[in-house]
């Protein structure tokens, strides 16, 4: 195992009837800047119940922050938080709404000209104010991480940043906020979650037994869950173990002392970026080429992986670092399984020539070329490596 700090101060209130707990965790006086997308949290009740539960505390509203946030939509945020000399921010939505209250909290007390710097890393976040979560889409881990995305139209842009400043401070988990969601948002939750795990798992072995199984655990419930809430969506019970893999696949703990590869996040980043495709699925396109182009280093993990959670026989994962053609078979039948389970999630593992033309995946390419380094846990997956990822995808 490799050597590693593992700090988490995010307050992580789960279950049903849990928004009983907000007022408790915010400051008694506002204002309190509520940030929401689009019109889900109105049309399922969220919004008025939260506001129910804040009532007497001054709360201002910034809607609209879309899905891959743009910094110009942000922007107006940081405007009306500045404006109203908002305290605490509270995101209540999923990825792209955590994401964005997290760029404006880091905003608001930035004096530079340039909020981007903030997202590429050339300025550092000093200040934030501080921020609170309810989450009505489990996927991307960000109401337990200090991450966030943001999106850039003009020039074309998607990049990922960290600060601890950004973690929140709490994170109200109600699985029935998500009762509300359509099937494409429940699967890509499900499919983004299991990539994150994939990303902390699925590389060099460096004798991480307890990690690999914290891992592994939530690869298999997602795997058993899926077709569950697939079948019977109101499974609250349900719901709620996937709101808690979701969250453990992304608040680092599965990253402790192990090798990383999130290259098939990187590339899908700029999937979006170009070609518009929600997160997930830009992922689901890309994971399982990669692991086919990277066998080589991939396989013991795979052959463990394909035998502990998705009943793959054949080759012993202690051999499974030899190239012998058992471990290939059995690395081989292990993607083949990833790729049924998004299949059977309606999540594609192609990606569509209509939408990905050739010119969109020169621009795609255009994109990966700012990664100095090659990608991957050994740093060889270099632009050549990624066009022909992108070409087995498009079947090319
Ligand atoms: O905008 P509203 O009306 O809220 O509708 C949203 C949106 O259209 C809808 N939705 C959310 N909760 C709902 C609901 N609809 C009905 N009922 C509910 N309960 O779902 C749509 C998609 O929402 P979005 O927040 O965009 O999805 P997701 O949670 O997948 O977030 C994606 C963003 O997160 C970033 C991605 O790159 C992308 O920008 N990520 C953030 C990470 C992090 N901070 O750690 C890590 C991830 O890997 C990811 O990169
Ligand atoms: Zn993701």
């Amino acid at each position: 195992m490799l050597n590693f700090t593992y700090y988490n101060p995010v307050r992580l209130i789960f279950g049903p009837g849990s928004l009983d707990k907000l007022r408790a965790n915010v400051p008694a006086e506002g204002p309190i800047l509520l940030v929401s997308g689009g019109e889900s949290i109105r049309k399922n009740g969220v919004r008025e119940a939260i506001l129910g539960a804040l009532s007497g505390i001054e709360v201002v509203e910034f809607s609209g922050v879309e899905p891959n946030p743009h910094l110009d939509t942000l922007l107006r945020g940081v405007d009306v938080a500045r404006r109203c000399g908002a305290k605490f921010l509270l995101a209540a939505g999923g990825g792209s709404v955590i994401d964005g209250t997290k760029f404006i909290a880091a905003t608001v007390p930035y004096t530079g000209d340039d909020p981007w710097q903030l997202v590429t890393g050339r300025e550092k976040i000093r200040e934030a104010l501080p921020l609170g979560v309810v989450l009505t889409l489990p996927g991307t881990g960000s109401e337990m991480n200090d991450g966030a995305v943001v999106s850039r139209l003009n020039p074309t842009d998607k990049q990922p940043f960290r600060s601890e400043k950004l973690f929140p401070k709490f994170a109200i988990l109600d699985p029935a906020f998500t009762l509300s969601l359509p099937w494409r948002y429940t699967a890509n939750g499900i499919a983004d979650a299991f990539v994150h795990v994939m990303e902390q798992y699925c590389t060099k072995d460096v004798f991480t037994p307890l990690q690999d199984r914290i891992a592994e655990g939530i690869l298999a419930t997602l795997v058993e869950c899926a077709p569950m809430i697939k079948q019977n969506p109101d499974d609250l019970a349900v719901r709620g173990e996937i709101m808690w893999c979701a969250t453990m696949a992304l608040n680092r703990l599965v990253g402790c002392g192990v090798v990383q590869d999130w290259s098939t996040h990187l590339i899908g980043h700029a999937l979006t970026a170009e070609a518009g495709m929600d997160h997930a699925r830009s992922l689901a396109v890309v994971l399982p080429w990669l692991l086919r182009d990277r066998i080589q280093t991939k396989r013991g993990k795979l052959v463990q992986l394909g035998r502990r959670v998705f009943g793959v026989t054949g080759a012993d994962a202690s051999a499974g670092a030899d190239a012998s053609a058992d471990a290939d078979a059995s690395a081989a039948a292990t993607i083949e399984a990833i790729e049924a389970f998004f299949t059977g999630l309606e999540v594609p593992v192609r990606l569509d020539p209509e939408l990905v033309t050739e010119e969109v995946l020169q621009r795609v390419l255009g994109q990966m070329s700012v990664y100095k380094k090659g990608l991957g846990e050994n740093q060889d997956i270099t632009p050549a490596v990624v066009e022909r990822i992108l070409r087995a995808s498009l079947g090319k």
